[in-house]
């Protein structure tokens, strides 16, 4: 049984009179009225079985995925989190802008200290603005591999999609990734050796891995389908470590949104997400009743790096015929794993609606590069990463350390010192050929908890420049607080001259997480308007783990709607 529960009011129903004007109003003109969702997340241990094992693994709820919340743009979230697990956790809401309520962001040691095993804390935020599909996950060590769900947000009520054709269903499928060991284990294992964590077993939709590995057909999963009718897939890539590619056979997929902003429809096969990333498409059941297989595999940038090959597969199965269950579902075409043009064709043809309020001029421009690194082994360091080194990653040579006394936000609200330096650099201390034949002597970054101060409303531009250090990798870098716009991206090392004179500065689509091209760059722009402390970092877990990461201090404007809310008085200690 799950201890799940929503419990939604209006909120402006509180006093009997008012409250049966606004209805009474409410019924002539459509008036939008907001509500509070109230939940509770119980983290805890669960065994659950996969691949012929059973496994303990930590849950919200018992429930593997976790609860999918549901709300509309305008409604306040209230998740009291009771940890009853054996690890430190937190819940990021990934996506959702926290205007004002950066305490609700989550990351630990960034926004707040880890709610201890025994300990609670509540998040509380309002969604202003967004809507569409977005996640919440765990933001402590790799608990995320299993502490995830969907976070959906619908229009105001009255109001609907702006589709060309308006969904009948609606169907979520969260990928994700399975390891026969505890993901915990496994980073930490990883930490003590210097080398790269095990690949992960299995790649899963909605929690089960589909008939393609063993012990697992029974369980399947099956999105079923009315002939003719059109439906909305919301596909979220929660896996921890792979931007995975995703097609469903003999249908086309009509993009309609990435990362909870909307794009201009267009039609595909196939689509790629990084980790973070979610792609909302429009399904129309146009082909013989029938069952097909939904299926997802990576797309391994990194030349001659292991990864997880297997192939996890759903059902999409026509329910208005008579479709036997024993048919044999088709199998659609994947792109090769290293298939780097069909990736970019995905994401270049990604593009805002309508004319974009993209910032025409740049206050602070940024230039981070982003990749991997090998340090030297130290004395009394175990060191089985390549040639006897150990793994690392960094921004700008910087490998970012959380610290561990207080969180960023805690120290920066209350001016304690010690806790971070905000001197993390605007550009790379040395310029190279980031993606050519990186001398040795560039390889070992130096440690620091860095931060970037922006201006209150601020205009700002970064280049995200990916290195071939170690070897070149796509990057889904994830950015909290903000959503931004992608202006551009390319391969090979970015140049101001002649890349700036090509940026979409029109209709650019607006995402939280942009892929950086395998060996190249992506540039994004966005407004600093929301006061508080923002990790960003490449989504890939393992790369957090080794640094890939850094924040920015937003600091507050003036006047009250320009200022961090204060912490909640149940915020956790270090
Ligand atoms: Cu979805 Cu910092 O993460």
């Amino acid at each position: 049984m799950l201890h799940y529960n929503t419990n939604s009011v209006k909120s402006w129903c509180s006093w009997l009179p008012l409250c049966l004007i606004l209805f009474f109003v409410s019924g002539f003109f459509e008036l939008a009225v907001a509500e509070t969702h109230f939940h509770n997340f119980v983290v805890q241990a669960k065994s659950v079985k996969r691949l012929c094992n059973t496994h303990n693994i930590i849950t919200v709820n018992g429930q593997y995925p976790g609860p999918t919340l549901e709300l509309r743009n305008g409604d306040t979230l209230v998740a009291k989190v009771q940890n009853k697990a054996k690890y430190n956790v937190t819940i990021h809401w990934h996506g959702i802008r926290q205007m004002r309520t950066a305490w609700a962001d989550g990351p630990e040691f960034v926004t707040q200290c880890p709610i201890r095993p025994g300990g609670t804390y509540t998040y509380r935020f309002t969604i202003q603005g967004q809507e569409g599909t977005l996640w919440w996950h765990a933001h402590s060590s790799w608990l995320r591999a299993t502490v995830y769900g969907a976070l959906i947000i619908h229009p105001k009520q009255g109001s609907s999609y702006p589709f060309p054709t308006i969904p009948k269903h609606e169907a979520t499928i969260l990928l994700g990734e399975w390891w026969n060991a505890n993901p915990i284990d496994v980073i930490n294992q990883a930490r003590k050796t210097g080398a790269a964590p095990n690949i992960s077993d299995a790649y899963t939709i909605n929690g089960q891995p589909g008939d393609l590995y063993s012990c697992s057909s029974q369980d399947t999963v099956i999105i079923p389908v009315n002939s003719s009718e059109t439906s909305l897939i919301r596909v979220i890539n929660s896996a921890l470590n792979q931007q995975l590619f995703f097609t469903i056979a003999n249908h086309n997929l009509t993009v309609v949104a990435v990362d909870a902003s909307y794009t201009k429809p267009f039609t595909t096969s196939v689509i790629m997400l990084g980790p973070g990333q979610t792609t909302d498409v429009l399904l129309t059941a146009d082909q013989p009743p029938s069952r097909y297989y939904i299926a997802a595999r990576a797309y391994a940038s990194a030349q001659n790096a292991p990864f997880d090959n297997t192939t996890t597969t759903a059902i999409l199965q026509y329910t208005n015929t008579n479709t036997s269950t024993s048919l044999k579902p088709l199998l659609p075409n994947l792109p090769a794993y290293n298939d780097t043009p069909t990736a970019t064709a995905f994401t270049t043809r990604l593009r805002s609606p309508a004319k974009a309020l993209v910032p025409a001029t740049v206050d602070e421009s940024l230039f981070f590069t982003v990749g991997l690194g090998l340090n030297p082994c130290s004395k009394g360091q175990t060191c089985q990463g390549p040639n006897g080194t150990r793994f690392t990653a960094s921004m700008n040579n910087v490998s970012f350390v959380l610290p561990s006394t207080f969180s960023i936000l805690q120290a920066h609200h209350q001016g304690v010192n010690g806790v971070f330096t905000v001197d993390f650099p605007a550009a790379p201390p040395l310029q190279f050929d980031y993606t050519g034949n990186v001398s040795r002597t560039l390889w070992s970054p130096v440690t620091g908890t860095k931060l970037y101060k922006l201006q209150y409303g601020s205009s700002v531009q970064i280049v995200l420049q990916g290195t071939s250090i170690f070897t070149t990798e796509n990057h889904p870098v994830h950015l909290h607080g903000y959503d931004f716009y992608v202006v551009g991206e390319g391969f090979g090392n970015f140049n101001a001259k002649t890349d700036t004179a090509k940026f979409n500065l029109v209709d650019p689509p607006m995402r939280n997480t942009v892929g950086v091209p395998v060996g190249g760059w992506a540039v994004i722009r966005f407004v600093a308007d929301n006061p508080g402390v923002w990790l960003m970092h490449c989504h890939l877990d393992v790369h957090i783990t080794w640094g890939l990461a850094t924040a920015f201090i937003v600091e507050n404007g003036v006047g009250e709607l320009q200022t961090l809310e204060s912490p909640p008085l149940d915020l956790p200690q270090c």
